[in-house]
């Protein structure tokens, strides 16, 4: 059975722009793969991922056996968000552009997941990741358009982040102009939900 992930990183409590786009994405793959498993996490939601600070990255660092109850807690938090993509075959990610970058907790939350010996490694020719044999759908809602400019700094980051991890297999559908005009919002929407049926065609 396909096991679907989708993650929501919009602020819009699950109803932005990003999430619409993958909703419609998941509702459409469905169709299609009507057992597939569907298994969300909002990170931008009322719990959202903390920042990885000092004390949650220490936890990661500290040898198992000498991991304290809080400790522990925080790397158990962390595997569950691991765990959550090792199990996944597909990722839908919802992806909104804030103030020229990804959302802050959709950071935390690769700061969370991207762990040494765990989702990569260090060899001689240099760090592999081992989230690997994945596909990754990434939906992008921007208000302005950047995509294929020198401005869209998002689109490399998310891609050599997941690449970092083993996810080499990325497909970008983006929403751009959703801020410029009502006409250029639905433009946006309409060539995104175009793309969204050709994908899962
Ligand atoms: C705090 C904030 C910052 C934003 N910064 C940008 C930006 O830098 N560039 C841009 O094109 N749109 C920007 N926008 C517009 C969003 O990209 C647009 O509303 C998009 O739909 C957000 O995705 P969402 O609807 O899934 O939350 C910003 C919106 C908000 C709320």
């Amino acid at each position: 059975m396909t096991t679907l992930l989708k993650i929501n990183a919009s602020l819009n409590n699950g109803n932005g722009q990003s999430s619409q786009l993958a909703n419609q994405f998941v509702a459409a793959y469905r169709r299609r793969q009507p057992g597939a498993k569907i298994v969300e996490r909002d990170v931008a939601a009322a719990e959202a991922v903390p920042h990885l600070n000092a004390e949650r990255f220490g936890s990661f660092i500290t040898k198992p056996e000498e991991r304290s109850a809080a400790q522990r807690a925080v790397v158990a938090y962390s595997d569950t968000l691991i765990n959550e993509l090792k199990q996944a075959d597909v990722i839908v990610l919802g992806l909104p552009m804030y103030n020229f970058g990804l959302p802050s907790q959709l950071k935390a939350y690769f700061d969370h997941i991207a762990r040494v010996g765990e989702t990569f490694k260090y060899t001689e020719k240099g760090p592999v990741g081992q989230l690997t044999g994945k596909k990754v759908y990434v939906f992008a809602a921007r208000g302005g358009v950047y995509a294929g400019t020198p401005l869209d700094t998002q689109t490399s980051y998310v891609r050599d982040f997941l690449r970092f991890l083993g996810m080499d297999d990325v497909e970008f559908v983006y929403a751009e102009g959703l801020a410029i005009s009502p006409e250029s919002k639905e433009a946006g929407l309409a060539r995104a939900a175009a793309e969204i049926e050709r994908l899962v065609a």
